[in-house]
């Protein structure tokens, strides 16, 4: 049989990855001062182990004030630096490929784990620390707090932040970038009209709306190396009424990107009001990605309910994504990409998708009944 295109490998720059299954960046809200520890270590290496080609880790803060809660890790001193590096390490012998995603939260940020409220941490309360955005418009629902509108001091020093954490993103060994511009957060927040009011340079028309995150990347293309992916997660779309207006200047933003050096783009939403009205479908975000793709020239994933191997794959085989990635179905089952392979009929699955350790026991002895002892 052919190989289904879901485990076909995936060549990026330098990198290739064993498959088109990613691990999106999922935050597990269990650092300690932005310090991972055995929680992050058995989790990333158990979702690596699992078979998917990528292994993007969570949503890692470029600062202490760009984390989402207190519970959100981090890249900006050496502590947190080695921690990561264990986990880039763990990832890739298992044989997925290491990946980041740095950001800043913007004003959405000092809010409670989500487990514990998933709203903004009180202002008068000593856990909670300033917020900062474009402008000084609240998100609302849950996150009320009005940011601190941004003086051109502190945007500089936001990228010199995302340009530190890239170098210590590299040092520590991760082979694929992600700046986070969606969901919201400080990139996302630049772009949109929803939280960006100013009238300066960094607002107003797409090109002023851009200038943020097209000086982060160039920033950051900079000093992350030319051989290795570096990609970025953005909102291409908010569900809230005025969509093919945002998808056409999205485009245009990714035209852009990829002039600026940016090798894939992760296409997701923009979470930026609490008016959006998302139509939840398997792959619904599947035909916004294949406009980038064709009209961007850009690779992309695609994340969000596309949980069903037969959708995963068909997206990839009619050419509308490059990558897949799934995320809560990796956490309700570690072993989803291997379940994946032989859902789709892939002969031998556990050899295309499982480390040595695993895969030698269920490829070559599976149904012999008996296993010697070793
Ligand atoms: C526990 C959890 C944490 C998440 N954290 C992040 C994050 O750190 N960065 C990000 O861009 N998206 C984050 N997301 C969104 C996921 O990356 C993904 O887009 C989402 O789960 C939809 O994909 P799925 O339907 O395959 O789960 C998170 C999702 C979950 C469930």
């Amino acid at each position: 049989m052919t190989t289904p295109a879901l485990f076909t490998p995936f060549t990026l720059k330098d990198v290739t990855l064993r498959n088109r299954l990613a691990v999106p960046p999922m935050c597990q809200y269990s650092a300690v001062d932005g310090v991972t520890n055995d929680w992050h270590l058995a989790h990333y290496t158990g979702l690596a182990r699992g078979g998917s080609g990528l292994v993007i880790v969570e949503a890692t803060g470029v600062s202490a004030d760009g984390r989402i809660t207190p519970g959100c890790t981090g890249l900006w001193n050496d502590a947190q630096a080695q921690g990561m590096a264990r986990i880039a390490a763990a990832i890739q012998k298992a044989g997925a490929v290491p990946g980041i995603q740095i950001g800043h939260a913007g004003r959405k940020a000092s809010a409670n784990l989500p487990w514990e409220g998933d709203d903004h941490i009180p202002a008068n309360d000593p856990r909670a620390w300033e917020t900062i955005s474009p402008s000084a418009v609240a998100f609302g629902g849950g996150l009320p707090r009005v940011p601190r509108e941004m003086t051109l001091d502190d945007i500089a020093r936001v990228k010199a932040d995302f340009v530190s954490a890239a170098i210590r993103a590299r040092d520590a060994g991760f082979k694929w970038l992600e700046l986070h511009f969606a969901h919201g957060y400080l990139g996302q927040s630049f772009f949109s009209v929803h939280a960006n009011k100013r009238t300066d340079q960094y607002g107003g028309d797409l090109a002023g709306r851009s200038r943020f995150l097209l000086e982060t990347l160039a920033a950051v293309r900079a000093v992350w190396p030319e051989n290795l992916p570096l990609t970025a997660r953005f909102g291409v779309i908010e569900f809230d009424g005025r969509d093919e207006e945002t998808v056409n200047e999205a485009i245009e933003l990714a035209r852009n990107f990829k002039v600026g050096g940016l090798d894939l783009l992760n296409v997701s939403m923009g979470f930026s009001t609490v008016e959006a009205n998302v139509p939840w479908s398997g792959g619904f975000l599947a035909p916004y990605a294949e406009r980038v793709r064709k009209e961007a020239a850009l690779p992309v994933a695609t994340a969000w309910c596309i949980d069903d191997p037969k959708i995963a794959n068909g997206a990839l085989e009619k050419g509308q994504l490059d990558i897949v990635m799934m995320g809560r179905a990796q956490l309700e089952n570690p072993h989803y990409p291997y379940q994946a392979a032989q859902a789709l009929g892939l002969e031998n699955p556990a050899w295309a998708t499982l480390p040595s350790p695993y895969a030698h026991w269920l490829s070559r002895y599976k149904g012999a009944g008996k296993v010697a002892a070793q």
